[in-house]
């Protein structure tokens, strides 16, 4: 009985791995910073379906480069309150989130 379980645990431990290679062709890599990391979890949850994985656009503005064109606190307002179809988070992401979301957006697209 011992014996046999083992090709099934290296079985198992495959699958993971797999679904890893899978999806990191998808979205760029979650950073190791833990700011930036869980501005990546957001910005994936929350941005990316409009933003585009790596902020190349889509349905939202490209935002590669956005920190030559708005300020931190310009940026932060948008997120915040929204601005035309872009949303307001300000009730659905905590003012901590919205920080790390933005300065994912700014140093890591
Ligand atoms: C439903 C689609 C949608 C989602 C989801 C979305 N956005 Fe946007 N976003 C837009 C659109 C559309 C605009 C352009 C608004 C305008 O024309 O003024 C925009 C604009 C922006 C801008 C301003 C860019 C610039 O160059 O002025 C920022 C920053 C931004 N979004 C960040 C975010 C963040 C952060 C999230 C996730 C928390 C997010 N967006 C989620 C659609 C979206």
């Amino acid at each position: 009985m011992r014996l046999a379980r083992t090709p099934l645990l290296v079985a198992l431990s495959a699958v993971p791995l797999g679904a890893l290679a899978a999806c990191s062709s998808d979205a760029p890599q979650r950073p190791s910073d833990p700011v930036l990391a869980q501005g990546y979890d957001v910005y994936q949850a929350r941005c990316a379906a409009c933003h585009g994985n790596e902020g190349e656009g889509g349905a939202g503005l490209n935002l590669q480069k956005v920190e030559e064109r708005l300020t931190q606190e310009q940026h932060v307002e948008v997120v915040t309150n929204g601005r035309s179809s872009m949303p307001a988070y300000e009730s659905v992401l905590s003012p901590e989130e919205i920080q790390a979301v933005v300065r994912y957006e700014r140093e890591s697209l």
